[in-house]
Protein backbone atom coordinates (compact mmCIF):
# COMPACT_ATOMS: atom_id res chain seq x y z
CA UNK A 1 0.00 0.00 0.00
CA UNK A 2 1.44 3.60 -0.65
CA UNK A 3 -0.24 6.69 0.90
CA UNK A 4 -1.39 9.27 -1.45
CA UNK A 5 0.52 12.72 -1.63
CA UNK A 6 -0.69 15.33 0.86
CA UNK A 7 -0.20 18.43 1.41
CA UNK A 8 0.42 21.31 4.09
CA UNK A 9 -2.86 22.62 3.20
CA UNK A 10 -6.22 20.83 4.50
CA UNK A 11 -7.98 18.87 1.79
CA UNK A 12 -10.95 20.67 2.16
CA UNK A 13 -9.36 24.05 1.93
CA UNK A 14 -7.81 22.94 -1.42
CA UNK A 15 -11.64 21.22 -2.35
CA UNK A 16 -13.16 24.23 -1.86
CA UNK A 17 -10.35 26.27 -3.77
CA UNK A 18 -10.53 23.98 -6.72
CA UNK A 19 -14.36 24.02 -6.50
CA UNK A 20 -14.99 28.05 -6.73
CA UNK A 21 -12.20 28.87 -8.94
CA UNK A 22 -13.68 26.07 -11.65
CA UNK A 23 -17.23 27.82 -10.87
CA UNK A 24 -15.80 31.48 -11.81
CA UNK A 25 -13.66 30.02 -14.84
CA UNK A 26 -17.02 28.12 -16.11
CA UNK A 27 -19.41 31.69 -15.46
CA UNK A 28 -16.45 33.62 -17.30
CA UNK A 29 -16.59 31.47 -20.08
CA UNK A 30 -20.37 30.76 -20.25
CA UNK A 31 -20.98 34.98 -20.45
CA UNK A 32 -17.89 35.61 -22.06
CA UNK A 33 -17.45 38.99 -20.94
CA UNK A 34 -15.51 40.49 -17.87
CA UNK A 35 -18.71 40.92 -16.12
CA UNK A 36 -18.83 38.52 -13.52
CA UNK A 37 -18.30 39.11 -10.21
CA UNK A 38 -15.42 37.17 -8.15
CA UNK A 39 -16.40 36.11 -5.03
CA UNK A 40 -13.83 38.08 -2.86
CA UNK A 41 -14.90 37.23 0.83
CA UNK A 42 -15.27 33.29 -0.40
CA UNK A 43 -11.23 34.11 -1.77
CA UNK A 44 -10.26 35.86 1.28
CA UNK A 45 -11.73 32.71 3.55
CA UNK A 46 -9.16 30.16 1.79
CA UNK A 47 -6.43 32.74 1.82
CA UNK A 48 -6.79 32.82 5.50
CA UNK A 49 -7.03 28.96 5.99
CA UNK A 50 -3.84 28.13 3.63
CA UNK A 51 -2.10 31.34 5.74
CA UNK A 52 -3.15 29.56 9.13
CA UNK A 53 -2.31 26.02 7.93
CA UNK A 54 0.86 26.79 6.77
CA UNK A 55 1.89 29.16 10.11
CA UNK A 56 0.54 25.80 12.45
CA UNK A 57 3.77 23.48 10.22
CA UNK A 58 7.16 23.89 12.51
CA UNK A 59 8.57 25.83 9.22
CA UNK A 60 6.77 27.16 6.38
CA UNK A 61 7.40 24.32 3.55
CA UNK A 62 4.80 23.69 1.56
CA UNK A 63 4.40 21.29 -1.81
CA UNK A 64 2.29 21.27 -5.04
CA UNK A 65 -0.58 19.35 -6.70
CA UNK A 66 -0.24 16.27 -9.04
CA UNK A 67 -2.96 16.01 -11.70
CA UNK A 68 -3.99 13.35 -13.67
CA UNK A 69 -4.86 15.68 -16.67
CA UNK A 70 -4.36 19.10 -18.14
CA UNK A 71 -7.73 20.20 -17.39
CA UNK A 72 -7.38 20.02 -14.12
CA UNK A 73 -4.62 22.22 -14.51
CA UNK A 74 -6.86 24.99 -14.65
CA UNK A 75 -7.87 25.37 -11.42
CA UNK A 76 -4.78 22.85 -9.75
CA UNK A 77 -2.66 25.92 -10.84
CA UNK A 78 -3.57 29.14 -9.53
CA UNK A 79 -4.17 26.97 -6.43
CA UNK A 80 -0.81 26.22 -6.40
CA UNK A 81 0.40 29.47 -7.30
CA UNK A 82 -1.40 30.66 -4.46
CA UNK A 83 0.34 28.31 -1.87
CA UNK A 84 3.70 29.00 -3.20
CA UNK A 85 3.37 32.94 -2.76
CA UNK A 86 1.34 32.87 0.84
CA UNK A 87 4.60 30.55 1.61
CA UNK A 88 7.00 32.53 0.40
CA UNK A 89 5.61 35.93 1.61
CA UNK A 90 5.27 34.58 5.04
CA UNK A 91 9.38 33.97 4.49
CA UNK A 92 10.24 37.76 3.43
CA UNK A 93 10.33 40.64 5.91
CA UNK A 94 8.95 43.39 3.83
CA UNK A 95 5.59 41.96 2.91
CA UNK A 96 2.44 42.90 4.69
CA UNK A 97 -0.07 42.45 2.57
CA UNK A 98 -0.30 38.79 2.56
CA UNK A 99 -4.14 38.42 1.54
CA UNK A 100 -3.87 40.71 -1.51
CA UNK A 101 -1.26 38.44 -2.65
CA UNK A 102 -3.14 35.09 -1.97
CA UNK A 103 -5.99 36.78 -3.29
CA UNK A 104 -3.94 38.16 -6.31
CA UNK A 105 -2.38 34.79 -7.34
CA UNK A 106 -5.52 33.14 -6.75
CA UNK A 107 -6.86 35.40 -9.81
CA UNK A 108 -3.46 36.20 -11.93
CA UNK A 109 -4.93 33.99 -14.53
CA UNK A 110 -8.84 34.48 -14.54
CA UNK A 111 -7.82 36.87 -17.73
CA UNK A 112 -7.39 32.93 -19.66
CA UNK A 113 -11.18 32.70 -19.09
CA UNK A 114 -12.25 34.81 -21.84
CA UNK A 115 -9.60 33.91 -24.83
CA UNK A 116 -10.58 30.89 -25.89
CA UNK A 117 -6.83 28.45 -25.53
CA UNK A 118 -6.85 25.32 -23.83
CA UNK A 119 -5.17 25.08 -20.58
CA UNK A 120 -2.78 21.99 -22.13
CA UNK A 121 -0.86 24.70 -23.72
CA UNK A 122 0.82 25.45 -20.66
CA UNK A 123 2.07 29.01 -20.03
CA UNK A 124 1.20 29.49 -23.74
CA UNK A 125 3.30 27.17 -25.52
CA UNK A 126 2.54 25.90 -28.70
CA UNK A 127 0.06 28.59 -29.67
CA UNK A 128 -0.10 30.32 -33.43
CA UNK A 129 0.35 34.02 -34.03
CA UNK A 130 -3.02 34.88 -33.55
CA UNK A 131 -3.25 32.98 -30.47
CA UNK A 132 -0.31 34.53 -28.77
CA UNK A 133 -1.79 37.85 -29.44
CA UNK A 134 -4.94 37.15 -27.94
CA UNK A 135 -2.72 35.09 -25.10
CA UNK A 136 -0.89 38.32 -24.65
CA UNK A 137 -4.35 40.00 -23.57
CA UNK A 138 -4.93 37.97 -20.64
CA UNK A 139 -3.36 39.81 -17.67
CA UNK A 140 -5.12 42.94 -18.82
CA UNK A 141 -8.61 41.13 -19.29
CA UNK A 142 -8.26 39.92 -16.32
CA UNK A 143 -7.83 43.32 -14.66
CA UNK A 144 -11.27 43.86 -16.26
CA UNK A 145 -12.52 41.10 -14.59
CA UNK A 146 -11.71 43.30 -11.56
CA UNK A 147 -12.83 46.65 -12.13
CA UNK A 148 -16.64 44.78 -11.55
CA UNK A 149 -15.65 44.29 -7.64
CA UNK A 150 -15.01 48.01 -5.58
CA UNK A 151 -13.31 45.82 -2.68
CA UNK A 152 -10.68 44.42 -4.89
CA UNK A 153 -7.31 46.13 -4.12
CA UNK A 154 -4.68 47.89 -6.23
CA UNK A 155 -2.26 45.56 -5.10
CA UNK A 156 -4.71 42.70 -6.44
CA UNK A 157 -5.07 44.22 -9.71
CA UNK A 158 -1.27 45.04 -9.98
CA UNK A 159 -0.31 40.89 -10.36
CA UNK A 160 -2.94 39.91 -12.35
CA UNK A 161 -1.61 42.70 -14.77
CA UNK A 162 2.29 42.80 -14.12
CA UNK A 163 2.34 38.51 -13.57
CA UNK A 164 4.28 37.91 -17.20
CA UNK A 165 6.34 41.47 -16.64
CA UNK A 166 9.62 40.01 -16.25
CA UNK A 167 12.85 41.56 -14.06
CA UNK A 168 14.80 42.19 -17.17
CA UNK A 169 12.25 43.66 -19.75
CA UNK A 170 11.08 40.54 -21.46
CA UNK A 171 7.64 40.59 -20.35
CA UNK A 172 4.20 41.51 -21.33
CA UNK A 173 2.09 43.10 -22.23
CA UNK A 174 4.36 46.40 -21.12
CA UNK A 175 7.69 45.26 -21.17
CA UNK A 176 8.45 46.85 -17.49
CA UNK A 177 11.36 46.01 -15.58
CA UNK A 178 13.21 45.64 -12.23
CA UNK A 179 11.05 47.67 -9.14
CA UNK A 180 8.80 48.92 -12.00
CA UNK A 181 7.40 45.57 -11.37
CA UNK A 182 5.39 45.59 -7.94
CA UNK A 183 7.16 43.00 -5.89
CA UNK A 184 3.66 41.69 -5.44
CA UNK A 185 3.54 40.45 -8.77
CA UNK A 186 7.59 39.61 -8.77
CA UNK A 187 6.59 37.23 -5.88
CA UNK A 188 3.42 35.74 -8.38
CA UNK A 189 5.05 35.57 -11.27
CA UNK A 190 8.08 33.55 -9.72
CA UNK A 191 5.29 30.78 -8.12
CA UNK A 192 3.78 31.06 -11.89
CA UNK A 193 6.69 29.84 -13.67
CA UNK A 194 7.32 27.22 -10.75
CA UNK A 195 4.03 26.15 -11.09
CA UNK A 196 3.91 25.38 -14.91
CA UNK A 197 7.44 23.62 -14.75
CA UNK A 198 6.42 21.14 -12.18
CA UNK A 199 3.34 20.45 -13.42
CA UNK A 200 5.07 20.05 -16.64
CA UNK A 201 7.88 17.62 -15.24
CA UNK A 202 4.77 15.49 -13.99
CA UNK A 203 1.96 16.05 -17.13
CA UNK A 204 4.51 15.73 -19.91
CA UNK A 205 7.80 14.26 -18.11
CA UNK A 206 10.05 16.93 -21.03
CA UNK A 207 12.09 18.05 -17.75
CA UNK A 208 12.07 16.28 -14.02
CA UNK A 209 11.51 18.18 -10.95
CA UNK A 210 14.91 18.68 -10.09
CA UNK A 211 15.64 20.25 -13.79
CA UNK A 212 12.55 22.29 -12.61
CA UNK A 213 14.45 23.22 -9.81
CA UNK A 214 17.31 24.11 -11.80
CA UNK A 215 16.18 26.29 -14.22
CA UNK A 216 14.20 28.32 -11.82
CA UNK A 217 17.56 29.39 -10.36
CA UNK A 218 18.75 29.82 -14.29
CA UNK A 219 16.23 32.07 -14.36
CA UNK A 220 16.92 34.21 -10.76
CA UNK A 221 18.12 37.70 -11.70
CA UNK A 222 17.35 37.55 -15.25
CA UNK A 223 13.95 37.13 -16.02
CA UNK A 224 12.97 36.41 -11.84
CA UNK A 225 13.63 38.37 -8.84
CA UNK A 226 16.48 36.50 -7.61
CA UNK A 227 15.61 37.01 -3.92
CA UNK A 228 12.12 35.58 -4.48
CA UNK A 229 13.38 32.70 -6.28
CA UNK A 230 15.75 31.77 -3.40
CA UNK A 231 12.81 32.08 -0.61
CA UNK A 232 10.34 30.26 -2.96
CA UNK A 233 13.21 27.56 -3.51
CA UNK A 234 13.75 27.60 0.40
CA UNK A 235 10.11 26.83 0.79
CA UNK A 236 8.20 24.96 -2.11
CA UNK A 237 9.02 21.22 -2.47
CA UNK A 238 9.28 19.64 -5.69
CA UNK A 239 8.56 16.35 -4.58
CA UNK A 240 5.40 16.31 -2.64
CA UNK A 241 5.21 14.09 0.30
CA UNK A 242 3.50 10.37 -0.43
CA UNK A 243 3.94 11.38 -4.43
CA UNK A 244 5.56 7.68 -5.99
CA UNK A 245 8.84 8.45 -7.12
CA UNK A 246 12.02 7.21 -9.61
CA UNK A 247 15.13 6.49 -8.22
CA UNK A 248 18.49 7.23 -10.07
CA UNK A 249 19.29 3.17 -9.55
CA UNK A 250 16.01 2.29 -11.12
CA UNK A 251 13.93 1.78 -7.51
CA UNK A 252 10.34 2.90 -7.20
CA UNK A 253 9.74 4.93 -3.49
CA UNK A 254 7.47 6.84 -1.94
CA UNK A 255 8.55 10.24 -0.49
CA UNK A 256 7.91 9.72 3.08
CA UNK A 257 9.46 12.86 4.47
CA UNK A 258 10.42 16.37 3.45
CA UNK A 259 12.29 18.64 5.23
CA UNK A 260 13.74 22.06 5.06
CA UNK A 261 17.64 22.25 3.25
CA UNK A 262 18.05 20.33 0.60
CA UNK A 263 14.31 19.85 -0.56
CA UNK A 264 15.16 17.78 -3.76
CA UNK A 265 16.77 15.40 -1.38
CA UNK A 266 13.54 14.34 0.87
CA UNK A 267 13.45 10.89 2.60
CA UNK A 268 11.82 8.51 0.85
CA UNK A 269 10.78 4.70 1.25
CA UNK A 270 11.46 1.92 -1.46
CA UNK A 271 8.10 0.36 -2.47
CA UNK A 272 7.70 -2.89 -4.84
CA UNK A 273 5.32 -3.42 -7.57
CA UNK A 274 3.46 -6.58 -7.43
CA UNK A 275 0.66 -6.90 -10.26
CA UNK A 276 -0.60 -3.52 -9.95
CA UNK A 277 -0.32 -2.49 -7.05
CA UNK A 278 3.34 -0.92 -5.02
CA UNK A 279 4.24 -2.67 -1.66
CA UNK A 280 6.25 -0.23 1.08
CA UNK A 281 8.90 -2.59 1.91
CA UNK A 282 11.05 -1.24 5.08
CA UNK A 283 14.10 0.29 3.50
CA UNK A 284 13.97 3.53 4.31
CA UNK A 285 16.46 5.97 2.94
CA UNK A 286 17.51 9.77 3.59
CA UNK A 287 18.25 10.92 0.43
CA UNK A 288 21.01 13.81 2.50
CA UNK A 289 23.23 11.55 4.10
CA UNK A 290 26.63 11.21 2.69
CA UNK A 291 25.92 7.33 1.73
CA UNK A 292 22.85 7.79 -0.53
CA UNK A 293 24.73 11.37 -2.66
CA UNK A 294 24.54 8.80 -5.57
CA UNK A 295 21.23 8.14 -5.50
CA UNK A 296 18.75 10.60 -6.75
CA UNK A 297 15.17 11.03 -7.90
CA UNK A 298 14.69 11.50 -11.32
CA UNK A 299 11.03 11.71 -12.18
CA UNK A 300 7.45 11.38 -10.26
CA UNK A 301 5.53 8.15 -11.20
FE1 LIG B 1 -0.77 34.20 -17.01
FE1 LIG C 1 -0.42 31.20 -14.57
Amino acid sequence: MTSEPKGAVSGAIRDRAFRLMMDLTDELRRVAAPTVEPPYEDLLEIVRGIREDIEALPEPLVSWTLISTMDEYEYAHPYDVAVFSIAAAMCMENVNRISDIGVGAFLHDIGMALINIPPTHIEGEGLSEDDILRYRSHPELGVKVLRQHPRISAFVKAIVSQHHERMDGTGFPRGFRGSDIHLYSRIVACADVYSSLLHKSYLYKTISPAEAVEYMMSLAGFELDKDVVRVMLSCVTPFPEGATVRLSTGELAVVSRISAGLLTRPTVRVVKKEGDSLIETSEEIDLCQPEHQTRLIVGIV
